[in-house]
Formats: C-alpha cells, structure tokens, sequence
C-alpha cells in the first residue's frame, strides 16, 4: 500500500486524540505538540519495549536516568558548547532565518522574495540556554542537555563499579532532549523538545567494527519488531563532511517520510572521544581495566540513538491501512485500521454493549474491569456498535468484545479480530485465556 499523506496522519493524530498542537486554547506555540490519552499510551508502550527488549532482554545491558542540566563543563567537554552548531543565515530585509545546508543560497528569500538579502553563514548553537538560580548572570548559565548520551559517559564510573559488569557491555537511558532548532516542522519530526531513547555501548578498541554490525542488526530487529515498513527503512553512510564531531562512522537509518527522505536512527562509532575529554577536563581517569589480561584502556564506544518521537511518526505511517468492508446492510464500506503490532498498540480490548441498556452494562463492566487489571482495555456504550468498531480499527484496538443480549443467557461475548474482523463467541470466563493466548506481546 502506497503511503499516507501527512496531512491524514495529522488529522487523525488530532481527531483520535495521539497528538495535539500544544497550548492550543493561547494559539499554540511554534512547533510544539502534546501528546493525548492514545498518543502518551502508543509513545510509552514503544519506551516500555524498547527498555524491555535492550535493557531487560540482553545480560550486557544496564539502565540509567540522568537529569536533564547538568554542570556545564560537560558540554564544554563533550565539544557541544563549540560544535553543537548548524550554519544560519538571515535575509536582511525580513529577518526570516534558514539554515544554510538546507537552501539554496542563490536564490531569493522564500518569505520576502527580495534576491541577494542573505548574510553569509554564521555558526549558531544550538544548545538551549538558561540559568540555574536567582541571578541572571554568566557564571549561573546551564543548558537543557541536547542529547541523553552525556550523562551515561559522566556516570561511567559509579555505572561500572556498582553493576559489576565487564566490558563490552551497554548503558541505556530514555530522556527528554532540547535542540533550539533553526527550522523545525514536519509535524512530530522535528521539535525543539523531544525524547530520545540512547545506548552507549563500551567496547575494547579492537572489537568495535564487530559490535557495531551488531548494533545495526539489533537496530534493523527493532525496527521490525515495531512494525515499521522495511521497505521504507534505508542506510545511509554518513560521509565525513557531515559526521558529528564526536563521530568517525555514522550509519543512519533513514525512513520514507512523505515529506522525503529523512533521518530515523543514527549508530555512531564514537571512539573514545567522550570518555577521554571527560578524564581530560574533570582529572578523573575513566580508563578501564581488564581484570582478566591486566589491560588498561578508555574504552571506546558504539552508540544507537534514537528517537521516541520519530519512531512513534514511523509507526503510524507504517500501521495506517485503508480497506474494503462490509455494512451491516450488506453493501462495501472503506475502514480504516492502524494496525499497530499488539504490543505497542495504545488499546488492547475494548470492551462494547450492544446498546445502552443496563442489563447489558451489568454484564459488561465486570468484565472491562476484570481485563483491564491485565491489559489496557476500554469501556464504550456510545453511537451504533458498527461506528464503535470503526473508531476502534482506527485507534489500532486487535480486539473488540461485544456483550448482546444472547450474552444475558449463554453467558459468553463476540470477540472481534480488527485484522481478520472475524468474529467469535467465546464464554466470558474463558475471556483472559483467549487474551493470553492471542494477544502477541
Ligand atoms: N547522541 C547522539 C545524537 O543525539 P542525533 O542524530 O543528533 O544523535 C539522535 O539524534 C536521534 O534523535 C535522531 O536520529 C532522531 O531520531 C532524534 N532527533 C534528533 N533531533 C531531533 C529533533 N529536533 N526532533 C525530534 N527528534 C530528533
């Protein structure tokens, strides 16, 4: 199936109740979204499995949640206070600013129109700037961090010691980012606060080549795992014009977005340059030694970094589906499903008398409550039932239970498939089996 457009992931973003303009009631704020009931539920089941799969799942990983400022001699450290920068230009008759590697500076400006009115290219941090304390002044100024990977490298040392692990082995940490973007835009793609989910993973020097194919293959698995579309999944190797300053290899995975082709993961290969500046400015060694050959090393570092948001864009690309169904009255109707894979979809069951009536409602909110202690199940009596399971084949809920009134006799419901819409009776105490049996996880 040929991709949606932006314009109906938005709206159905909005209308369904995933992703709203934020401070919408005072006209919004530039680029800023906030996620609803559907949406913070897709966005923490995708941050749920993700830990699960990298941190749980794997013996050479390890957690962590640093803050979001920390001391500022970290990013004078790390590089990001000197390199953290995208060239900006600004059109002098408008003040309209672009950055510079994403136009072409030949032509007018897009706004004013008027030719030859861009300044030449000036670096422009990107860091967001702010003050710890009372006093506005330059010896308070902290940043909001821009990428979650410094605390897992300043935390190195007390991760080390007290998890006990031996190199090669990982720290992973899911976190808020702040980038003041020149240009964001793209919906969720591109904000200036966003979540990303990062792993640095600690190698001896000679093993990074390995580790890092095997990152990208844990990637390529993820990727499938959340059911985004393979064939939109492209990599690109990065040149090293572009690599960050702390990169020498970058792998990115980019998607299809219908807006073009675009960044969905980056996998660095960051050397030792992180760990060796942070012993080099704080005087703390953060060298490594083997316990088992004597060898003392700064470990380098392979690290997968990725965001939450764009994932969450990814996926709703990738889930939307339109189809031919049927009506009750027997013509051909077009549904739309998000077929989320179980695991990440927001709903899980919803639960649906046939009609408001409170013999029916005796019979069915027991039984939301009782699923609902194991999976995220809703209760809806509203509009005809073939409205409600439109709605929920739009949200991505697999299954949909409906209580009729042979329910009040044979004590069992209908349990509707959203992909096969095939529909069984099953008796309500067998309900959590059939659950367990086929809801994938
Ligand atoms: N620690 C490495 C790092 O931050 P990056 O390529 O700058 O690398 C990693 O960012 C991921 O974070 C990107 O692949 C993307 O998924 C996400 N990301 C970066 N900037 C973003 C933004 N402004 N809005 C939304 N997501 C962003």
């Amino acid at each position: 199936m040929s991709q949606p457009s932006m314009d109906t992931i938005v709206n159905l973003a909005k209308t369904r109740g995933f992703v709203f303009p934020g401070s919408d009631i005072y006209g919004g704020l530039a680029n800023s979204w906030d996620y609803g009931p559907l949406g913070v539920e897709l966005k923490n089941n995708i941050k749920h499995e993700w830990w699960k799969r990298f941190v749980h799942g794997r013996i050479d990983m390890v957690g962590q949640d640093g803050a979001i400022i920390m001391n500022p001699k970290v990013w004078e450290a790390s590089g990001h206070l000197e390199n953290f920068t995208d060239p900006l230009v600004e059109c002098k008759n408008c003040h309209e600013r672009y950055r510079a590697d994403q136009i072409d500076l030949t032509k007018p400006c897009a706004k004013c129109g008027k030719s030859e009115t861009l300044t030449e290219p000036a670096s422009f941090n990107m860091m967001f700037k702010t003050f710890m304390g009372p006093k506005e002044e330059s010896a308070s100024t902290v940043y909001l961090r821009p990428e979650t990977a410094q605390a897992i490298f300043v935390d190195f040392p007390q991760v080390l010691m007290t998890s006990r692990k031996r190199i090669p082995f990982g720290i992973a940490q899911i976190g808020k980012a702040f980038r003041n973007e020149i240009t964001p835009g793209n919906f969720i793609f591109r904000t200036r606060e966003f979540e990303q989910m990062e792993i640095e993973y600690f190698v001896h020097p000679d093993d990074w080549k390995e580790k890092f194919e095997m990152w990208l293959k844990e990637l390529h698995g993820w990727i499938d795992f959340c059911g985004i579309k393979k064939e939109w999944v492209h990599e690109y190797e990065t040149p090293g014009s572009e690599l960050a300053h702390y990169s020498e290899r970058t792998v990115d995975l980019e998607f299809d977005f219908p807006f073009g082709k675009s960044e969905l993961y980056g996998l660095a290969y960051r050397t030792d340059h992180d760990l060796k500046k942070h012993s080099e400015y704080s005087g703390r060694d953060l060298s490594y030694t083997d316990t088992v050959t004597g060898e003392k090393y700064i470990p380098h570092v392979i690290e997968p970094s990725l965001g939450v948001d764009r994932t969450l864009l990814a996926v709703m690309l990738s889930a939307y589906t339109e189809e031919e169904a049927p009506t009750a009255d027997g013509g051909v109707d077009k549904r739309v499903v998000m077929k989320f894979p179980h695991a990440l979809a927001p709903i899980k069951i919803a639960v649906l008398p046939l009609s408001k009536k409170p013999e029916l409602r005796d019979v069915a909110l027991p039984i939301v409550e009782k699923l609902s202690k194991k999976w995220n199940a809703e209760y809806d009596e509203t509009q005809s039932i073939g409205r409600r399971y439109r709605r929920q084949d739009e949200i991505g809920t697999p299954y949909c239970v409906t209580v009729d009134f042979d329910s009040l006799n044979d004590h069992a419901v209908t349990v509707r498939d959203r992909d096969t819409m095939v529909q069984e009776r099953i008796a309500i105490g067998e309900l959590e089996d059939y659950f367990f049996k086929n809801l994938k996880s």
